[in-house]
C-alpha cells in the first residue's frame, strides 16, 4: 500500500503493456461528482503540459462521459462551467428513473461506448448509480482480441468509504465498486481500514487525500468573490441547510418533523436552504413548503451554483445536512456542521471536531444548534493530505503503473 505517495500496484496480466499515450476515461454522473472529476481533469491537463519534448513519459488521452443521471442546468452544465470542466466527449443522457431502470439504462448506453473507445482506463468517483453502473459494464467488458487487453483497469477514487448501513443505495454502489476495482484511491485512513477488512489486495489501495477538497482550494478566491449573500438580502450571523436523502426527504413523517425544527432554529438564527429538486418536490406534495416560507425566518433557493453554495457555507456559522460531500467541505472550511444521519461513512470529519453526527431526533438537533449558536468556538483539525494534490498524486500514480507494467 502506498501512503500518500506514487505506490507499485499489484499486476493484472491482461493490462500489462508499455504505452506512450493511454486512454484514460472518465466517469460525470451526478452532482457531486462534478466537483471531484474537475481536479482529475485538471490534473491531466497538468500532467500533459509538463511532458517534456523528447521525454518518454506517458501523455493522457482523457475522454469524458456524462452519464445524464443529473440534467437539469442548475444540477448539472452550470457545474462544469464554472469549475472550467471540459465538455464531456459524450452524452448518454439517461435522466432519472427508479434505481434499476437508471442503473440498467447507464448500463446499455455505455457498452457501445467502452467497445468503441477502448480505454486503457476507466475512472470512477463517488458512489452514485452512474459509478457502479459504468464498473460493472467495464468489468465484464470483452474488448477481443485485437486490442491487447479484455477491459479497462479501474479506478475508483473516493474508495472504501463505509456507513455499514445497507439500506443506502449509496453504501451498495461503493462495496460493489470497490469490489471490482484494480486502483482504489482513499481519502482518509477508515477507507485503507476498511478495505482491508474485506480482503482487498494492500498493493491496490493509495492513500492520496480528496479530490473534492483539491477543487475547493483552487477554487477558494473565486468562493470568496461571489455576491450571493448581498443577492440573497441575508445577514451574518445564518446557516445553511441542504436536505435531499430519500430517507429523510420521503416520509411524510419524518420531513414534517425537520421543517418543524428548521422553523425553531430559525427564530434563534436566519436560515438559507437550497433545495433538491427531489425535496422540492416532496415538499409540495405534503404541503410544507408555503408553511416554511411564511412563518420561519427561511429563505428557500432553488440549487446553487458551487461557488455561491460554497461561499454561503464559508459565511455560515452553522450548516445542517444530509449530504456527504458538505460534511467534507465544512471540515476543511472548520464550519460547524450537523448531521441529519445515524451513521456517516466520513468518520475523519468527526473525528476533526467539526461533524456533529446527530440523527433526526428533534431535540437533539435544537439542542446542538444550539450549543454552536452560543457555546464557546471549539478547534477543529484538517485530515491528513486534504492538501490540493490529490488529483496530482492519482495521475502519477495511474502513470507509473502504466509506465512500469
Ligand atoms: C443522487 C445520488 C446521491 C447524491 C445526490 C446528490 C444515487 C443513488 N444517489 O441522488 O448519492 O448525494 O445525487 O444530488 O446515485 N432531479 C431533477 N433534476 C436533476 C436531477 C434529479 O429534477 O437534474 C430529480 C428527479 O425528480 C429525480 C430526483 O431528483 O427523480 C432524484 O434524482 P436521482 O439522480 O435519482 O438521485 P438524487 O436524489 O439526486
Amino acid at each position: 500500500m502506498a501512503i500518500g505517495s506514487v505506490g507499485q500496484c499489484s499486476k493484472i496480466s491482461e493490462l500489462e503493456f508499455k504505452l506512450k499515450e493511454l486512454t484514460m476515461m472518465s466517469i460525470a454522473g451526478a452532482r457531486p461528482n462534478f466537483m471531484k472529476i474537475a481536479s482529475i481533469a485538471q490534473a491531466v491537463a497538468h500532467h500533459n503540459l509538463n511532458i517534456k519534448p523528447g521525454s518518454d513519459a506517458t501523455s493522457i488521452r482523457h475522454l469524458l462521459v456524462h452519464t445524464g443521471q443529473h440534467y437539469d442546468h442548475k444540477m448539472s452544465h452550470g457545474f462544469f462551467e464554472e469549475l472550467g470542466i471540459p465538455r464531456p466527449d459524450i452524452n448518454l443522457e439517461v435522466g432519472s428513473g427508479t434505481h434499476a431502470q437508471q442503473t440498467a439504462e447507464i448500463m446499455k448506453r455505455f457498452e457501445p461506448i467502452l467497445l468503441q473507445e477502448k480505454p486503457d482506463v476507466l475512472l470512477v468517483v463517488g458512489d452514485v448509480n452512474s459509478t457502479i453502473a459504468c464498473t460493472l459494464v467495464a468489468a465484464k467488458i470483452d474488448y477481443g482480441t485485437d486490442a491487447g487487453r479484455r477491459r479497462p483497469a479501474i479506478v475508483h477514487v473516493e474508495a472504501g468509504l463505509r456507513s455499514f448501513d445497507r439500506d443506502m443505495p449509496e453504501e451498495i454502489n461503493r462495496i460493489l465498486t470497490d469490489a471490482l476495482s484494480d486502483m482504489l484511491f482513499v481519502t482518509e485512513q477508515s477507507g485503507i481500514d476498511n478495505l482491508t477488512a474485506e480482503g482487498v489486495d494492500e498493493k491496490k489501495i493509495h492513500f492520496v487525500g480528496n479530490v473534492m477538497i483539491d477543487t475547493l482550494i483552487s477554487h477558494l478566491k473565486k468562493i470568496r468573490d461571489s455576491d450571493i449573500i448581498n443577492r440573497l438580502g441575508v445577514h451574518a450571523p445564518y446557516a445553511v441547510v441542504t436536505l435531499h436523502r430519500p430517507s429523510n426527504v420521503d416520509s411524510k413523517e419524518i420531513l414534517v418533523s425537520l421543517a418543524d425544527v428548521l422553523l425553531e432554529i430559525s427564530e434563534s438564527l436566519p436560515i438559507v436552504f437550497p433545495v433538491h429538486p427531489r425535496t422540492r418536490n416532496r415538499m409540495e406534495e405534503f404541503g410544507i413548503i408555503d408553511e416554511l416560507l411564511r412563518r420561519g425566518r427561511i429563505i428557500c433557493t432553488e440549487p446553487l451554483g458551487y461557488l455561491d453554495f460554497l461561499s454561503l457555507v464559508q459565511g455560515a456559522i452553522l450548516v445542517i445536512t444530509d449530504s456527504g460531500g458538505i460534511q467534507e467541505e465544512t471540515t476543511y472550511l472548520k464550519i460547524p456542521c450537523i448531521t441529519l444521519r445515524a451513521n456517516t461513512e466520513r468518520p475523519v470529519t468527526v473525528m476533526a471536531g467539526s461533524n456533529y453526527l446527530i440523527g433526526i431526533d428533534s431535540f437533539r438537533i435544537v439542542e446542538t444548534a444550539k450549543n454552536v449558536i452560543y457555546g464557546k468556538s471549539k478547534q477543529y483539525s484538517t485530515p491528513f493530505l486534504w492538501d490540493g494534490k490529490s488529483g496530482e498524486r492519482i495521475i502519477s500514480i495511474i502513470t507509473d503503473y502504466f509506465a512500469n507494467a
